[in-house]
């Protein structure tokens, strides 16, 4: 009756790690005491040894399975294993070691909810744990300085290793994610899928789980309560499509649940009949019943999806919109791989959960219902028998829930490591090659696919133990019936049966009542696991939450003002985790029209101004105004289509010459690209590629040197028209001559006399001609003038001037440069 038995896998050869569990982990935390870090002092080999051996066995656990969130039990207690037991002390009774636990627990209580997720986030050591492990704490509580963080922010976790964690874990999660919509794909609806629900039904809630720990890495197991309200939020707007979905599955899985009825009707009705006209009948209902069920499971299932897909896409792209209107400073204090894997990963982790929550539960919490109805009408005694069977199950379910939820998140981990090692050696293999670490690379590879290949054993392990022991209860319950109800039905009992209580039972009833009880299995476990679906989906939420309510980029509100002076007073601006100022005291006036240059040496904060300019980032203390309006209450798209920058490292993204001048004006047309080609002295080099500006110039613009990328940028920075023009070392690439080229060219678009233009420069002789210079050190302009009076001045910048020249003179200008000036 229940299938998912036949598929239960073998068990016996693996049997022992559970108690291997029960003997190792809790026993190593419950004995943990101050003192136990510390040396042994003084004394014979063998008593440190005994020492040791009664105190804390070094040998780490094969698998450690007991870090528990809150309130949970421990994968041990859950697994009904024998209690811990120390090793050396076999003698101390049961009594005390639960004392010992009590007293354990009060000084120690259980992580909250949100501790617990941050622990679940920080970042394993995985190649300090023996396979991978499920690096656990079982009281569940974490060393507390590592709780500091939110439940949903794994980046909180300090260290480069917690970030260096978070972006492994965006990309596991993404494989996650789709596995897991594989499995939901398989477990899908219909007659089939109905009867693969249960096995197959904690495939997809594992997954589910799975996602917790690979996107949050940090599901706080709350109760269902704190996490339905969410998912209602979520889908609030959606309010109408999901009654129409519901209300359809529904029909559907009170449809299906006609069918024991058939069974018993020829039973009961049409073999005693034995009228041919009957069975005539009887056939043409069939036909059309079985054709009406499985076109409104059909259109269940697809509507369902759709409006799964709908919610998720909106989602998705709404999240995507956010992100990318976030301040500069988020990006910076995040990896990017992690921020991607929130639009998409933690996206994809909703989808299971709406799709099971939104369209699924309803359906199957009404088949409960129907079924449980059912079965109370025909034949109430039996039925409570019944209603055993569902309790039995669910014990059964929540015994193996949390080692399930922890396993698939270690899994998930797993992958995600060994996607992180591939990723990074096939990224730079050529740098793998010269260093012929081919084998080393592949070791450690190897490493992290053992690792997940005996992860994934002992999850199996316990999904197979699971299955058993539903298989178990349902076995027992339907045997029960069975030779219940027969001995009812036959009369074998004789009169002891007849003074029980209860409507008389037939073979149609007992028969129907057994297809029942088969009927009622499927969704039982489906609701079972539907809280772990939804703790996935909530943590998922709860990172995207982190990003969509995050403020946008602040905007004022004027319209851009005629005049394009540049002016910045007092300047004092800090890098969000930098600890000194970058700029401190900064003042710099660069007129209407006028060329200002910035020199000195790296680090001094030259680039720095760009972004301020920009306005990426708002200055501490201090004042930088365009024409006279302040950058704050400046209209923020006005400014930045006024200002163009070509950044120290130009970018190019993949696609043609054309495409990537046209990047920002849109509007533009091939001839002006071919104008603002040739301003940039870049239209030689793109008249001789294959398809000229047409051309395809690969991601990251790889098929173009150095020199050829910033004159594409420069093209770009010119075409927007911008009145601004900020170039940020922009000629550092570029050899003399072609230095000589694009300094014509900008004098040539600067004789329209409207750019006000501020260059950075590591090449004095690139901005001789400028207006103004202005030599930057620790964060201010320690230098002012044109380039005659400074040299005059015998400062700072006539030093600078003089290495670069002795530089030249020894043909090392590289080593000449400004990095070289002595620092004071
Ligand atoms: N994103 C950042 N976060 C923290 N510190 C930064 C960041 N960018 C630059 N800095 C620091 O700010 C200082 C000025 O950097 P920058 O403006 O790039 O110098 P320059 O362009 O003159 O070489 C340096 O000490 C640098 O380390
Ligand atoms: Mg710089």
């Amino acid at each position: 009756m229940v299938d998912h038995r036949r598929r239960r896998p073998r068990e016996r050869g693996l049997g022992l790690a559970p108690r291997r569990l029960a003997r190792r982990g809790p026993r190593r935390r419950g004995r943990r005491r101050p003192g136990d870090a510390a040396a042994p002092v003084a004394g014979h080999a063998g008593r440190r040894r005994r020492e040791r051996g009664r105190r804390r066995p070094r040998r780490r656990p094969r698998y450690r399975l007991v870090r528990t969130a809150a309130g949970e039990r421990s994968h041990l207690s859950a697994l009904r294993l024998r209690p811990p037991r120390r090793r050396g002390s076999s003698a101390r009774p049961a009594r005390r070691q639960g004392a010992r636990r009590r007293a354990l627990d009060a000084r120690w209580p259980r992580c909250p909810p949100a501790a617990a997720g941050a622990w679940a986030a920080a970042p394993r050591d995985h190649r300090r744990l023996p396979h991978g492990a499920l690096d656990a704490r079982p009281r569940g509580c974490p060393a507390r300085a590592r709780l500091a963080g939110g439940a949903s922010q794994p980046r909180t976790l300090d260290g480069p290793r917690g970030r260096r964690h978070a972006g492994v874990g965006g990309r596991q999660v993404r494989l996650g994610a789709l596995r897991e919509r594989r499995v939901a794909g398989a477990a899908g609806s219909g007659p089939l899928a109905r009867r693969r629900r249960v096995g197959a039904g904690h495939g997809v809630s594992a997954g589910g789980i799975g996602d917790v720990g690979a996107t949050g890495g940090n599901a706080p197991a709350g109760p269902v309560a704190r996490a339905l309200p969410r998912l209602l939020a979520l889908l609030a707007p959606y309010r109408a499509q999901v009654v129409g979905v519901s209300l359809l599955i529904a029909v559907s899985s009170a449809v299906a649940q006609l069918a024991p009825q058939f069974a018993r009707y020829v039973l009961d009705v049409a073999i005693p009949a034995g009228d041919l006209r009957i069975f005539g009948v009887l056939a043409l209902v069939l036909v059309a019943y079985y054709v009406i069920r499985e076109a409104l499971e059909y259109a269940g299932m697809f509507v369902s999806f759709a409006f799964t897909q709908r919610v998720v896409d909106d989602v998705r792209r709404s999240t995507y919109a956010h992100l990318l209107t976030l301040p500069l400073a988020r990006f910076t204090r995040e990896r990017s791989g992690s921020l991607v894997s929130r639009v998409v990963a933690d996206v994809n982790a909703l989808e299971a959960m709406i799709q099971a929550g939104a369209s699924r539960i309803v359906g199957q919490l009404f088949s409960i219902g129907v079924v449980l109805a059912l079965m109370f009408a025909m034949h109430w005694p039996l039925a409570l028998v019944a209603v055993l069977v569902v309790v039995a199950m669910s014990a059964v379910t929540m015994a193996f829930q949390e080692p399930l939820r922890r396993l698939a998140r270690a899994v998930r981990a797993k992958v995600g490591d060994m996607t992180a090692v591939a990723t990074e050696a096939i990224g730079h293999i050529a740098t793998v090659k010269g260093f012929t670490a081919e084998a080393q690379e592949s070791g450690r590879f190897g490493g992290e696919s053992r690792s997940y290949r005996r992860l994934n054993l002992e999850r199996r392990r316990h999904l197979g133990l699971m299955q058993g022991g539903i298989g178990l209860a349902g076995g027992l319950g339907a045997g029960a019936i069975l030779v219940i109800g027969g001995i009812a039905v036959s009369g074998a009992a004789g009169d002891a049966l007849a003074t029980l209580p209860g409507p008389e039972l037939t073979v149609g009833v007992l028969v129907a009542f057994l297809l029942y009880l088969g009927q009622l299995m499927g969704p039982v476990v489906f609701v079972l696991n539907f809280n772990n679906q939804l703790q996935a989906g909530v943590a998922a939420l709860e990172r995207l939450d982190e990003l969509i309510t995050r403020p946008s980029e602040p905007s004022g509100e004027r319209a851009l003002p005629e005049g394009t002076e540049l002016v910045m007073q007092g300047v004092r601006f800090r890098y969000p985790e930098a600890e000194r100022p970058a700029l401190d005291g900064f003042d710099l006036t660069v007129p209407a029209g006028g060329t200002v240059a910035l020199v000195g040496a790296s680090g001094g904060g030259k680039s720095t101004v760009t972004r301020l300019v920009q306005r990426l980032y708002d200055p501490e203390a201090g004042r930088i105004a365009l024409g006279g309006v302040d950058l704050r209450d400046l209209d923020l798209r006005a400014l930045r289509r006024a200002i163009a920058i070509v950044p120290q490292e130009p970018t190019v993204f993949s696609g043609s010459v054309l495409e990537n001048v046209r990047y920002g004006s849109p509007e533009a047309v091939e001839a002006d690209v071919l104008r603002a080609l040739t301003l940039a002295g870049a239209a030689t080099f793109v008249g001789e590629l294959p398809q000229g500006v047409h051309t395809e110039v690969g991601e990251r613009g790889v098929k173009l040197s150095g020199g050829q990328r910033q004159r594409l940028a420069i093209a770009r920075a010119l075409l927007r028209g911008a009145r601004v023009l900020v170039l940020d070392e922009a000629t550092s690439h570029l050899d003399a001559e072609a230095e000589a080229v694009v300094q014509e060219a900008l004098a040539g678009r600067l004789a329209e006399g409207s750019v006000t233009m501020l260059v950075i420069a590591h090449r004095l002789a690139t901005v001789r001609e400028a207006d103004a210079i202005a030599v930057v050190e620790g964060g201010r302009v320690v230098e002012r003038g044109d380039h005659a009076t400074l040299i005059a001045r015998g400062g700072r910048y006539a030093r600078l001037h003089m290495l670069q020249h002795r530089g030249l003179a020894d043909g090392r200008y590289g080593a000449a440069q400004d990095g070289d000036e002595p620092a004071g």
